[in-house]
């Protein structure tokens, strides 16, 4: 039974009172991988290790670890204003923030609604996309399309969209009302492309089929990764977001790009919306707005959404969403100075020109033992391992222990896919230095 500790004892050293998030609690706890600090490409262990960081934190610290200018503006923000209340109140960061989002975005998605996570992203992005069908007088289009293999967080919104099964599978019914898109993904059609691979554009055609199904008029929206990262690095077929964007266009039906991952340089580009020229009706933030440091997500929507909530008498509110942090002045803080670290030392740009080695540093890799694909687009690559008979997913796992251990290099595991982000600072050597220790471990895990 639960038992409690007096007040005034010290914390438990131990490591039982943690429950870790997507991890496997008993082997971790068995042999955990601490962290202690981080500078730039690199976290440093307790008896200060290096690790190289190969996926950037979490898809996250595209800036690199622990940036002076992040550091001390997270500090001013916290001696100056703690926390304002977003909720009838403002402060002058977070405008601030918004506007020079807004500026990096095409075409006309300009108003920026703030959150804290990936997660709280999507299930924003799902509502407001519910929420405006609504306002204007089509309440039935009420059906939400993602696609099978999709990662959206983990928000009953988010996984319902979602395509990965594992995620779905415990939690009960879900939102009713969802249906999918097909993965684009063919191993057949595409094994070893580097970027976008030109077979599985008519995929996006499955959606006529579903609007055939459903009557459009029930469909509120469509929501899809342009690069689907946690389900092992799926670029895009070539032509494939065009042809999503033209059907949801003929059918009145709201396009939301999930730029969790994608968004602030990943692809080369501020977001891909704008390496593909696609522009979405809605696009999901979070991770590299901050660097990671300070938690944040938002939802970037085009002027006509946020006008047709601008419509009824000027005391009430318009959209019924919020959260208690919402452009927490931390979050501002951190996000513009991330902004100008981008900026300054123009990071998305270093990361297309970076492509093209990385894509052949990834591809050297081809034929290691058990490699079955290897993906690339951006700064990121899938390199996906055979699976040993009965233990789907250990390799990999191995894999990722082996290069922590061993090799002093952090990379990220989605089931037997080896998934490798690095921050946009990276150096060409450095790059060579992860795939040359991924090379090494695959071996190991042979
Ligand atoms: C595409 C995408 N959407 C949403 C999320 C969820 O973000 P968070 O973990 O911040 O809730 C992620 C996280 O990896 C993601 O990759």
């Amino acid at each position: 039974m639960a038992q409690t500790r007096p007040a005034a004892a010290p914390a438990p050293n131990d490591l039982e009172s943690y429950w870790l998030p997507f991890t496997p609690n008993r082997s971790f706890k068995r042999a955990p991988r601490f962290v202690v600090r981080a500078k730039d490409m690199h976290y440093y262990t307790a008896d200060n290790r290096p690790v190289l960081d190969g996926t950037a934190g979490l898809w996250c610290s595209n800036a690199g670890h622990s940036r002076d200018p992040i550091v001390a503006a997270i500090t001013r923000a916290a001696e100056q204003l703690d926390y304002a209340p977003p909720f009838q109140f403002a402060h002058p960061a977070a405008f601030e923030l918004a506007g020079r989002i807004a500026a990096l975005t095409p075409a006309d998605l300009n108003r920026v609604f703030f959150c804290n996570s990936g997660s709280e992203a999507v299930d924003t992005a799902l509502k407001i996309a519910l929420a405006y069908h609504n306002v204007r007088g089509e309440g039935g289009r009420t059906r939400l399309i993602g696609r099978e293999r999709g990662y959206h967080g983990v928000g009953f919104g988010g996984i319902s969209v979602g395509g990965i099964v594992n995620n779905r599978k415990f939690f009960g019914s879900l939102l009713s009302g969802v249906d999918h898109l097909p993965a684009t993904y063919s191993r057949e059609h595409q094994a070893f492309t580097k970027g976008e691979p030109q077979w599985g554009a008519h995929l996006a055609d499955d959606l006529e089929r579903i609007v055939a199904l459903h009557d459009a008029s029930t469909i509120a929206a469509v929501i899809v990764e342009p690069m689907a990262g946690s389900t092992g690095v799926l670029p895009p077929p070539q032509g494939y977001l065009q042809r999503l964007r033209a059907i949801c266009d003929r059918h009145g039906i709201l396009l939301i790009f999930d730029e969790v991952i994608t968004g602030f340089g990943r692809l080369g580009c501020a977001f891909a919306a704008e390496r593909y020229g696609v522009v979405p009706d809605m696009i999901a933030f979070a991770k590299g707005v901050t660097s990671g440091a300070v938690p944040m997500g938002g939802v970037i929507a085009c002027d006509g959404i946020y006008e047709a909530f601008m419509r009824g008498p000027e005391h009430v509110i318009e959209l019924f969403h919020g959260y208690t942090y919402s452009a927490h002045p931390l979050a501002c803080a951190a996000g513009l100075a991330t902004l100008d670290v981008y900026r300054d030392e123009k990071l998305f740009a270093r990361a297309k020109a970076l492509e093209p080695h990385f894509a052949e540093a990834a591809m050297r890799l081809k034929d290691f033992p058990g490699v079955l694909d290897i993906r690339t687009v951006g700064l990121a690559a899938g390199i996906e391992l055979a699976s040993r008979a009965g233990t789907p997913g250990l390799r990999a796992y191995q894999a990722m222990e082996r290069a922590f251990e061993e090799q002093g290099l952090m990379i990220r595991v989605a089931g037997e896919t080896i998934a490798l982000s690095p921050p946009l600072i990276v150096s060409e050597a450095q790059i060579d230095e992860i795939f040359d220790k991924v090379g090494r471990v695959i071996k190991a895990v042979a």
